[in-house]
Order: structure tokens, then C-alpha cells, then sequence
């Protein structure tokens, strides 16, 4: 099993949509999926078509966050095993906060699910807080979607501080793939962006083109490779899962 996680403090980079897609398409070549939202914004949970209440946030992270106890059961869409997420996982921030050793709560508790998932997708929130923490910490490896423009670059500085901190307690927690998404190349600006990118970071995946189905996806509650098969955006993807393979060296599955 490998869990990676999809980071950037930046908001709007792509790490649900390319988080989403990836895990669609790992599952559609056999891999065992899960999918873990840990943004109380419920971006990935909503995109799923999942809709959790404020009375079952123990389908959340939230009691495992706050105080280890077990993952809950998942749910399951497009072939998918998905722990949802909802507005009031923001709690735990506060819960957590002075409470030695809570970091690693998911991170030894995911451990455990070992023998039932190949690949575990973590889709992070956009801030450096306490559950971005959690999320990091429990992580093999990150992958790190970039917006080709300024706030893109903005952030690097903010990614390497938190890389510093993480690595006083996961030295071994590498960034396996920076991803350069939102890339218009019609715009100058997008493609000064990318040649900066592409000096500056390794290993850097393929651009991903800003294209409109991403969005028309995501009101169809469906992920791009299932709403749009075959397109130009479900192709990008799966270029993509090749190079994560190739990145994270990720073991190939041979399943269904
Ligand atoms: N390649 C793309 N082309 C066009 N639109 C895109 C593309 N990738 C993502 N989007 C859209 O951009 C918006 C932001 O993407 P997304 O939610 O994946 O970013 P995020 O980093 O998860 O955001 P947040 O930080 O708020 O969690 C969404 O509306 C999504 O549909
Ligand atoms: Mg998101």
C-alpha cells in the first residue's frame, strides 16, 4: 500500500480535481483504491456525489484525528472507497491543537488498512494548518499541483518551510511529482510560469491544460475519465498516472 498525498497551502490548484481523477483511473486499471478528504471545504466529498450531515462526522476523520480511534467504514462511488469529509471536520483543528503525538494519528491508523488497499489518495485542505499536518504526516510521498500562474510560484516558499517542519518528524517524506495544472497556453504569463516551473523543479509532470470539462465534471459528480472517456483531459490523465507511476515508483497492479 502507498498513500500519497495531494498538498499545496495554495487554494485552487487542482489537488481535489487531479486527486479525483488520478483515483479514478488507478482504480480503472485494478488498483484497490481509498480516497480520504480531509478538507472540511468537502470539495472531493461534493464532486463524489456523497453528502454527509453534521451528525455523522464519525464518517470523517474526525474521531481518528482528535483521538485515534479506527478509521470509519468507507463509502464506495466509481468504484471508489472514499472516507467523506464536511464543514464541521474544521473542529478537529481545534481539538488537536496541544495534543502531543496527534499528528500521527491517521498515519498509524491507515498502516493498519495495509492489506486492502493499494493506493491511498489524501486530498488536503488549502492551509498549513492542523489537519494538513495530520494529512502529511501520514503520507508515504506528496504530490504537489501547481497553478501556472504568479500564486503558484507564490507558494513555493510557503511549501519549502512546511517541507523543513514535516521532516523533523518524517525525514523520509519526499515530494514524488510537482504537477503544473490551469495551464492556458494561449497566455504568455501561464507560459513564463511554466518555463519557471520547469527550471526550478524536478520531477515536474506534463502540464494540464485548462479545459472547461474539469468543471463540467465536477457538476456532473462524475470524474473526468468516466464524464469525458477518451477526451483530450481523460488522456492528459492517464499520462499523468504514468508519470506518478514512474515518479512515486508505484507498484503495478495487475487486478480484474
Ligand atoms: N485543468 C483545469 N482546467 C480548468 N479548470 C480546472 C482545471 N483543474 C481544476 N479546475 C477547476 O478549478 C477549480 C479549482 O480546482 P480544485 O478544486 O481541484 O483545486 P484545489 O487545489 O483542490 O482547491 P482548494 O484549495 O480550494 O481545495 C475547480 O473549480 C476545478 O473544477
Ligand atoms: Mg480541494
Amino acid at each position: 500500500m502507498r498513500v500519497l498525498n495531494f498538498f499545496n497551502h495554495v487554494g485552487g490548484a487542482g489537488k481535489t480535481s487531479i486527486s479525483y481523477a488520478l483515483g479514478y483511473e488507478f482504480a480503472r486499471r485494478g488498483q484497490r483504491v481509498l480516497m480520504v478528504d480531509l478538507d472540511p471545504q468537502a470539495s472531493l466529498t461534493k464532486a463524489l456525489g456523497l453528502r454527509v450531515t453534521a451528525s455523522e462526522l464519525s464518517r470523517t476523520v474526525h474521531d481518528t484525528a482528535v483521538s485515534r480511534a479506527p478509521l470509519p467504514e468507507p463509502d464506495h462511488v466509481h468504484g471508489l472507497a472514499v472516507i467523506p469529509s464536511h464543514v464541521n471536520l474544521t473542529l478537529a483543528e481545534g481539538r488537536m491543537m496541544g495534543v502531543p503525538g496527534v499528528h500521527m494519528n491517521l498515519h498509524s491508523r491507515l498502516r493498519e488498512l495495509s492489506e486492502h488497499y493499494d493506493l491511498v489518495l489524501i486530498d488536503s485542505p488549502p492551509s498549513l494548518g492542523q489537519l494538513t499536518i495530520l494529512g502529511a504526516l501520514a503520507a508515504d510521498q506528496l504530490v504537489v499541483p501547481l497553478p501556472c500562474q504568479d500564486k503558484g510560484i507564490e507558494g513555493l516558499d510557503g511549501l519549502a518551510q512546511a517541507m523543513e517542519l514535516y521532516h523533523r518528524v518524517r525525514p523520509e517524506l519526499t515530494i514524488a511529482l510537482y504537477v503544473p495544472t490551469l495551464y492556458d497556453r494561449r497566455v504568455g504569463h501561464d507560459q513564463d510560469t511554466l518555463t519557471y516551473l520547469k527550471e526550478k523543479l524536478s520531477p515536474l509532470a506534463t502540464e494540464i491544460p485548462l479545459r472547461s470539462v474539469w468543471r463540467d465534471a465536477w457538476r456532473a459528480r462524475q470524474p473526468v475519465g468516466l464524464f469525458a472517456p477518451n477526451s483530450p483531459v481523460d488522456q492528459a490523465v492517464r499520462h499523468l498516472a504514468d508519470e506518478l507511476t514512474q515518479a512515486a515508483r508505484l507498484p503495478e497492479v495487475a487486478r480484474g
